[in-house]
């Protein structure tokens, strides 16, 4: 990861580099014109791309949203010369439509965001997100959540633990693996990220390790997702952003793995897509795409974002905007997601 190395207390600036962020700002810098208009940056991080987009877009404000405490510290000390132009908010991002209610009246001109950790969250070596040191195996975004890493080790099965790496982390080797975590745990339970490398290490057959890259890299991609519930969140966020969104509002979203890209791709096909019943001679109004693609596909990074910004390897941008309100027949889908989500609190 891309932070320039500073201990703690350094300054918010150098410890993330924000991924493709001209082209973030440009994609947004039209619905973001206006005074008055708000961009909600759902992954406000160490506040890079809300930095460039006060200072680029002097009509506009912005609702900063991150789970993990410290950076929202970081983040406002770096933003505070933007007075009530920047406002910080602790939350999950699936509460976007709370949070646009309570700060912005109801609907938004911008959403961005900017998923995964940060390099600051890597760099914190006793948050055990990093395979690369030794550390207690916690891996919480937002450290006043329960569950850890360890607790995952410690107390799932051998069924769950195989599937969560297999779905979340694409191992080959989830099933061995797993029963080696379980069996390990008889005797002595986790609670080092060092000692789960080593068990890697034997786990893994060498000769994989020479092209799979490091041997802790998709475990702890799956614990990482497990313990803070990403791709459930992302799965109900995603259409909650969408539909935040004002008309002519722009979303722009930039993931760093597979899953994370399905799930975007697919709640815009949603709204970039006819949803007329196929066969009918002219396409009635409320069958209409509510969304226009702003990308061809996912964006990647070029040579040259790449040499300054090695983070920026995986990156795929999608970005849409607003045509008109969703139609009511597709806002109903919608809704299910609350209704899971309600049901599960
Ligand atoms: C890649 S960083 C964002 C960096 C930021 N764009 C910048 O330029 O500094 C992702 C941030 O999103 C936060 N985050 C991840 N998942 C979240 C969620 N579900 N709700 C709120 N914040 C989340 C993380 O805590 C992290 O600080």
């Amino acid at each position: 990861m891309n932070a320039t190395g500073n201990g703690p207390g350094g300054d918010a600036a150098d410890r993330h580099l924000p991924v493709l962020l001209q082209r973030c700002v440009d994609l947004l810098a039209p619905a973001l014109a206006e005074p008055g208009s708000v961009l909600v940056d759902c992954t406000l991080g160490m506040g890079g791309h809300t930095e460039a987009v006060l200072e680029q877009l002097p009509a506009a404000r912005v609702i900063g949203i991150d789970r993990d405490p410290q950076a929202l510290a970081l983040a406002g000390e770096r933003l505070a010369r933007f007075g009530d132009r920047f406002t910080p908010v602790h939350a999950v991002y699936d509460e976007i439509t709370e949070v646009v209610d309570a700060h912005a009246g109801g609907a938004v001109q911008g959403v961005l965001m900017d998923l995964g950790v940060s390099s600051l969250q890597l760099d914190e070596t006793d948050r055990g997100f990093a395979y690369a040191q030794d550390a207690p195996l916690d891996m919480r975004m937002d450290s006043t959540q329960e569950l850890t890493a360890a607790d995952v080790l410690n107390t799932y099965d051998e069924r769950d633990l195989a599937r969560i790496l297999r779905e979340y982390g694409e191992e080959r080797f989830a099933g061995k693996i797993a029963r080696a975590i379980v069996r390990r745990r008889a005797e002595r339970e986790w609670d080092r990220s060092g000692e789960l490398v080593d068990l890697l290490r034997a786990v893994i057959p060498a000769a994989t390790r020479k092209t799979g890259g490091h041997p802790g890299k998709r475990t702890f991609q799956a614990l990482r997702i497990e313990v803070n519930g990403e791709l459930e969140v992302l799965e109900r966020a995603v259409p909650a952003a969408i539909e935040a969104l004002a008309v002519d509002g722009r979303i722009v979203v930039e993931s760093y793995q597979s899953l994370e890209d399905r799930i975007v791709k697919r709640a815009i096909a949603q709204g970039t897509t006819s949803s007329a019943p196929p066969g009918l001679p002219v396409e009635p109004e409320t069958h209409r795409p509510y969304l226009e693609a702003l990308t061809r596909g996912a964006e990647e990074a070029d040579a040259a974002e790449l040499e300054r910004n090695p983070r920026s390897a995986s990156v795929r941008l999608r970005a849409a905007r607003r045509l008109r309100p969703t139609p009511e027949h597709l806002l109903n889908r919608t809704s299910t997601h609350h209704t899971a989500k309600e049901d599960r609190r």
